[in-house]
């Protein structure tokens, strides 16, 4: 298949064929005549993007989300590979909950897939083992998230030393120490600022969601830092529901967190959908797969950051920190995941319109710029709306081992 029009490539754009040949890019042209020809005339063709943390939920929370429904959303945001998280009912931190939730994905996610292992005081003497024997039959491509401060799952500083010094894998961490949060719903600043200072000095790690410019400067080129569309976007007292972890911070701080994104590794969602009652009960979480990549290309149509910013720390670096080696944008020998935006329709966020189950979003009336084709391993995978695969088509990112250098 060819697949034809603008298209951002190597850090520019160009106009030309992409030809894809069993779901790869096997050349790159500037024309081709051919009859099977996809051709774009309005719109700009960019790589699909890759969330590297989200909350699919499902087991026994599936009123909240199923690897289904979360999925489905990612599609719907241009987003072709997810890696999901660990702390679902029951958690995933051995073996047998690991692979029952992969056989899961492997039949009803409607993107790529992956999934972190979670860390415990319980399971973190084995570790290793665990993590053995899923790797005969699955790559893992994190441990993590690991909460330093959470209510069944927290892990402490000394246990998170000893398996940032036995294991290679990639380590990512919810940093918020847990003697400073005397209160679930009081977290300050200062528990993010020495949660990271004192992770930074144990040895490399990535860093979820970060939401203050002061650890962002401590992590810059000796970590990794990722940051989340609500800390970019949204801050404190503005937002209705706006429980989340970390909180929502100063306008002042966002503006400065936003000024400082060159020095963020990662955009990811932290999709962590709860329904209006859990979020009325105080539940901490945004939805957030579907317009994580829409809401930063409506930034970059008003001048805010750049289309290169935005691609490399959506498509670029996660692909190379998490080893998904195919994954990571136009490239000969990467999978043709792509995704159609046409910058001149802009459109307003309606929870209505969204496909996630929590049915309410924090940026109701927010504009931002959906695809209109999405593209899965060379794929119509969406098309103006319609869902044209089934579920089950995603498949599971194995990806290499390869880690990522800044
Ligand atoms: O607000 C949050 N909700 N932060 C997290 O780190 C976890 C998430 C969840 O799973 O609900």
């Amino acid at each position: 298949m060819i697949i034809s029009g603008k298209f951002f490539y190597k850090n520019s754009i160009v106009e030309g064929c992409i030809v894809v040949e069993d779901g790869v890019i096997v050349d790159i042209r500037k024309d081709i005549r051919s009859d099977d020809k996809f051709e774009v005339s309005k719109g700009l063709i960019l790589p699909a993007g890759l969330d590297v943390h989200v909350h699919f939920r499902d087991f026994e929370e599936s009123y909240k989300e199923t690897i289904e429904s979360g999925s489905l959303s990612a599609l719907h945001g241009g987003i072709c590979l997810v890696v999901d998280q660990p702390n679902t009912k029951p958690p995933v931190v051995d073996e047998k909950n690991y692979l029952r939730r992969i056989e899961k994905a492997d039949r009803t996610s409607y993107v790529d897939y992956s999934l972190n292992l979670g860390l415990t005081e319980e399971n973190s003497s084995e570790i290793e083992k665990i993590i053995e024997r899923i790797e005969r039959n699955v790559r893992i491509p994190a441990v993590g998230e690991v909460f330093l401060q959470h209510k069944t799952m927290q892990v402490s500083y000394e246990t998170l030393k000893s398996v940032r010094d036995r294991i290679e894998k990639l380590i990512t961490v919810h940093a918020e120490d847990a003697e400073l949060i005397r209160d679930e719903s009081v977290r300050p600043k200062e528990a993010e600022i020495i949660a990271v200072r004192r992770c930074v000095e144990m040895g490399k790690f990535y860093f979820c969601h970060i939401s203050t410019p002061e650890a962002l400067n401590i992590i810059h080129r000796r970590s990794f830092a990722e940051v989340t569309p609500h800390h970019l976007l949204l801050s404190k007292g503005k937002v209705k529901f706006e429980r989340v972890n970390p909180p929502l911070r100063s306008e002042r701080d966002r503006i400065e967190l936003l000024r400082n994104i060159d020095k963020v590794d990662v955009i990811a969602s932290d999709h962590a959908p709860h329904t209006i009652e859990d979020k009325k009960n105080g539940a901490p979480g945004f939805p957030g797969v579907e317009v994580m990549y829409p809401l930063m290309l409506n930034l970059v149509k008003n001048g805010i950051i750049d289309l290169k910013t935005v691609v490399e720390k959506i498509v670029v670096n996660p692909a190379k920190i998490f080893g998904f080696d195919m994954y990571s944008g136009i490239e000969i020998g990467n999978y043709a995941n792509l995704a159609v935006f046409d910058f001149s329709e802009v459109r307003k966020i309606r929870a209505e319109d969204l496909h996630s189950k929590a049915g309410w979003t924090p940026y109701e009336g927010f504009e931002a710029i959906f695809p209109k084709v999405v593209f899965v391993r060379g794929v119509r995978a969406l098309d103006y709306g319609e869902v044209l695969v089934d579920r089950g088509f995603g498949m599971l990112a194995t990806g290499s081992h390869m880690q990522y250098e800044h």
